[in-house]
């Protein structure tokens, strides 16, 4: 299998693309077996990148981390998936350089783009994604700017014989509004354009704030540990079956 590119890409700042990149990048990492890298070509904030040295930081001084990610590298044997930076022009070519280094053969290198694509190089390399998934949110301005982003991508998906590799899914859900609002927005307006929406969804939650500085039982959004589901259990957040769900998606084409 040769490495799939993907991305959780909006043209919309601040829905929680580096989010999901990290919660699925650990799922599929450190508990599915695959191999991943991610590419973070945020620049200049590099949001995933800096949380992984704050966390770094984290694990060398707070002994319960520590022992966690010994525990952890003895279960798995593999280091911590590996975070690159891309201040390159030619995303691409970056990319190509990451996978003829490295010693492993990676299954996904995911890449995590700016809020706002406005430069030539990043409309072009999100283009160049085998998979691509874009977090909505039911609030009209969002989803305007999100469907036509959506729409443009759709249509060179479509042309390169990609088109199903498309997947818009609501973040922030509102759950008293589950049932009415979402849905109304699926079949009138998003399915007539031939977009698919994703089964699983993502409530608002403070899960999103965990990071591993806080605290060692409830870690959720982490680049050295997958999210921890016993304490999301019973509750909407399923970052396992939303995992799942990618997967099925990523490994059909
Ligand atoms: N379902 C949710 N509930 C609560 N908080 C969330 C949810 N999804 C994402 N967030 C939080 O919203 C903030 C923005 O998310 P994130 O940084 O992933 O967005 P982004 O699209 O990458 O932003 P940017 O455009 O700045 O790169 C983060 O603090 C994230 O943890
Ligand atoms: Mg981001």
């Amino acid at each position: 299998m040769s490495t799939k590119y993907i991305s959780f890409s909006s043209q919309k700042g601040g829905v929680g693309k580096s989010a999901f990149t990290i919660l699925i990048s650990g799922i599929l990492y450190y508990e599915r077996g695959y191999n991943v890298a991610i590419i973070d070509c945020d620049y200049p904030q590099f949001s995933i990148k800096k949380q992984r040295e704050r966390e770094k930081k984290q694990i060398m001084s707070v002994a319960a981390f520590n022992a966690m990610a010994k525990a952890q590298f003895e279960r798995i044997k593999k280091k911590p998936y590996p975070v690159f930076t891309c201040e390159h022009p030619d995303i691409p070519g970056f990319a190509r350089e990451v996978i003829a280094r490295s010693p492993v053969t990676y299954d996904y290198i995911f890449f995590d783009f700016p809020g706002t694509v406005n430069s030539g190089h990043t409309v072009k390399a999100i283009k160049g994604m085998d998979y691509l998934f874009i977090p909505m949110e039911a609030e009209r301005k969002v989803m305007e700017s999100t469907l036509e982003f959506a729409c443009t991508l759709s249509e060179v998906f479509v042309k390169a014989g990609k088109g199903e590799n498309i997947r818009l899914f609501w973040n922030r859900v509102d759950r008293r509004e589950k049932n009415s609002l979402y849905l109304k927005y699926e079949e009138e307006v998003i399915k007539p354009l031939n977009l698919r929406v994703m089964t699983h969804s993502f409530p608002q939650s403070t899960r999103f704030r965990k990071e591993i500085e806080e605290d060692a039982r409830s870690i959720f959004i982490s680049t050295f540990f997958a999210a921890m589901k016993a304490s999301t259990k019973g509750t909407a957040i399923n970052p396992d079956g939303f995992a799942g769900e990618v997967l099925t998606i990523i490994n059909s084409g």
